[in-house]
């Protein structure tokens, strides 16, 4: 070979080793650069596939070595080798570094404070409604009565008609009681599941049935167009009036306290024959007359009466078999009388605090 073209080969050569080192310098720099700033580890990850991945700017240099004279090939591999090396300790720093920080964000997150004071967890209470209509069950599922349930929307057949209620009787006057079409009403007394109860089962029945009844009554303190009752039945061979009175006054003194009396007064529901509504002797005063019991001594709580053979009848029931009575009492009234409560708007409301109160 001619001298000149050794000579230029050689500058050739030197140039692009030159260029090579001058590249491992400014990858090196970059990748410094670009980590000071990196701030996760997923951005570090990037870098580090940026330079030492399969087409890493550093990885591309190596590969390119092999090209180059054994003597360039010695010097240049040394300075890619310090330049990886390098690189490759200011990666293991980074990201030893973002993994500390990610963890401290994750502990910061996570983080509990144990001295802090508990969420106060609120407990409800029962409505005195329910306490009331769970007491007065209670006694009658300790005399051996079972609980009974009918809808709230019922036949006007059931509500009236099978209770041998007169065509005419007020009751079913649409002032008076609130009308889904011509044949079903919301329920006007829990009456509906006596006659329910007498078609299904077969004597002895012993029953009560507490739950929500509808009359179109304007919301004052003493009306709700929306109540509860529980109602009562029992049919059995040879009931009569003295079992009636026997078991309302043992209910009473329960409800009431052991030295409460009891006062029957004649009275007419068409589903029963003879009727009567039941009074409590006072139990604020007694029977001396306060103004719990408007100055009489007593306070009225019930109605009830031996169950109308016509009744027995729809129920197929042979009535010279069988005998019964029912009665029924409304919830609120009891628990306005209890609990001295003068506005039935208040068990309504919703307002916690008149409900806590009965804790
Ligand atoms: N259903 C009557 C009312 O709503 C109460 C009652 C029930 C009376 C059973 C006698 C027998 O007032």
């Amino acid at each position: 070979m001619q001298q000149w073209l050794q000579a230029y080969l050689c500058i050739v050569q030197y140039r692009k080793v030159n260029r090579m080192q001058e590249k491992l310098k400014i990858i090196l720099k970059n990748t410094r650069d670009l980590l000071e700033k990196a701030a996760g580890i997923d951005e570090t990850e990037m870098i580090r596939v940026k330079v030492l991945g399969k087409k890493g700017e550093l990885t591309d240099i190596l590969k390119s070595m092999g090209k180059l004279p054994p003597e360039e090939r010695k010097e240049l591999g040394r300075a890619a080798n310090d330049v990886r090396k390098e690189i490759e300790n200011l990666l293991e720093e980074k990201f030893a570094k973002v993994k500390e920080a990610a963890k401290e964000g994750r502990f910061r997150l996570e983080k509990i404070d144990v001295t802090e004071p508990g969420r106060e967890f609120v407990l409800g209470v029962k409505h005195p409604l329910t306490i009331v209509t769970e007491e007065i069950s209670g006694i009658f599922m300790s005399m051996g009565y079972s609980y009974a349930e009918g809808p709230q929307a019922d036949t006007v057949f059931n509500a009236f008609d099978a209770l041998n209620s007169p065509k005419d009787h007020p009751s079913r006057d649409m002032t008076d009681t609130f009308y889904i079409s011509d044949d079903v009403v919301l329920r006007p007394h829990t009456s509906t599941v006596q006659i329910r109860t007498l078609i299904k089962q077969e004597p002895p029945i012993k029953i009560i049935s507490p739950g929500r009844c509808f009359r179109c009554d304007t919301f004052d303190a003493t009306h709700s167009p929306m109540f509860q009752q529980i109602e009562g039945l029992l049919v059995d061979e040879g009931i009569n009036m003295a079992d009636l009175k026997g078991t309302l006054d043992s209910m009473a003194k329960k409800l009431f306290g052991s030295a409460t009396k009891t006062k029957f007064r004649p009275h007419y529901f068409p589903f029963t024959e003879p009727s009567a509504e039941m009074d409590v002797s006072c139990f604020k005063c007694g029977g001396k007359g306060c103004n719990i019991c408007k100055g009489s001594g007593w306070i009225e709580i019930l109605g009830c009466g031996m169950v109308h053979p016509n009744v027995l009848a729809v129920g197929g029931l042979d009535t010279e078999k069988y005998t019964g009575f029912a009665f029924g009492m409304g919830v609120e009234r009891i628990a306005m009388l209890k609990y001295g409560v003068d506005d039935i708007r208040l068990f309504y409301e919703n307002d916690m605090r008149f409900i806590n109160q009965f804790k």
